[in-house]
């Protein structure tokens, strides 16, 4: 495998983060964008050079793009007050940065957008304001595909060290407790070493094809295996609490309004309750194994005991 010069934006993120590493592990060149804001804690100590960039601006694409053959776009937003802030970082900055990434002669564009853009199971399109910007945010990368090589990865829900947003899902299981909604459908996730081991794949093999390839385990899963690999993780009783689906959205609703009083992250969201309680988000990833020779390796009982040690040795929990 050639030695690529990439470029990985969203690399300060929880995905971005572990996919900076392994490009950087697996031998090739990288930068990586942030913005001043950003916290930078996951890349110290990795050798990477930095530039600055934001989605919501067309600025800096010059110097970000200089050189790179290969970008890894992973920035976006996964949570937001409004509409039109998904759209702008996923929809349009993702545009706007395929289109300097084809007129600065890169020859691959590897967008990590979700599983929300095709939709849950059903066939029904996306049912979010977060699944219409990715989806259309897929759609405008695809504009340049006579120029570029682009490769559209649909991961389904992801897990791993350093995730902030399933966090409380541990944390409240290490006081006993799991909160689901009751008769939602099954669970199909994926480890982020895995997506990070699939994006280098995309990013390297020759002729991927553009997909859109869904990314996920193969295995699917209810919430009492969940609740038992937590149990198993976190060496404790944790007794399952089964919420009928609309108080489940309202929990979502009322700590979504609460954090955003408190300014704080939110436990659950109202997206989040809504997409895990009333949809289902299966996948066939039969065409991404072929395309990448990629399988996902950390099946959910083993990711979530990865997880929770890595969560109590950074003392996020209790050790
Ligand atoms: N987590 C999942 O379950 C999941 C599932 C499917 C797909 N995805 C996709 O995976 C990607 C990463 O998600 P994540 O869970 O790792 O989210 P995350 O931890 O919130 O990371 C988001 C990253 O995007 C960057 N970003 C946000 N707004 C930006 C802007 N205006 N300009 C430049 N960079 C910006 C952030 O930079 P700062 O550090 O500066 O904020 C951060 O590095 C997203 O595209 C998401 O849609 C995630």
């Amino acid at each position: 495998m050639s030695r690529r010069r990439v470029l990985i934006t969203g690399a300060t993120g929880f995905l971005g983060s572990h996919v900076a590493a392994l490009w950087v592990k697996s031998g090739h060149r990288v930068r990586c964008t942030l913005r001043s804001t950003s916290d930078t804690r996951w890349l110290e100590g990795l050798d990477v050079e930095r530039v600055e960039w934001d989605a919501r601006e067309g600025e800096r694409l010059d110097a970000a793009l200089r050189g790179i053959d290969t970008v890894v776009h992973v920035a976006g937003v996964t949570r937001a007050p409004r509409r039109e802030d998904y759209f702008r970082v996923n929809a349009t900055g993702a545009g706007r940065l395929a289109e300097a990434a084809a007129s600065a002669g890169v020859s691959r564009f590897v967008l990590v957008s979700s599983l929300a853009a095709r939709g849950p199971d059903g066939g029904t399109g996306p049912v979010s304001a977060y699944g219409e910007s990715k989806r259309r945010g897929e759609d405008l990368v695809r504009l340049f595909e006579s120029r570029m090589e682009v490769v559209i990865l649909r991961p389904g829900g992801i897990y791993g060290p350093r995730d902030t947003d399933l966090f409380p899902l541990f944390d409240t299981a290490s006081k006993g407790w799991l909160v689901a909604p009751a008769g939602s459908p099954p669970l199909q996730p994926v480890y982020v070493t895995d997506v990070a081991r699939l994006t280098v794949a995309a990013g390297t093999v020759t002729q991927p094809g553009v997909g859109p390839y869904p990314v996920a385990e193969p295995g699917r899963y209810g919430w009492s295996e969940v609740r038992e690999g937590l149990a198993a993780a976190l060496g404790r009783r944790v007794r399952g609490v089964r919420l009928p689906k609309a108080i489940f959205i309202l929990a979502g609703i009322i700590a979504e309004a609460g954090a955003r009083l408190t300014g704080t992250d939110p436990v659950l969201d109202r997206r989040n309750a809504v997409d895990l309680s009333r949809h289902g988000w299966t996948c066939d990833t039969t065409p991404t194994c072929d395309a990448f020779g990629w399988e996902a390796e950390v099946a959910l009982r083993d990711g979530l005991a990865l997880t929770a040690d890595w969560y109590r040795r950074v003392g996020w929990l209790k050790a």
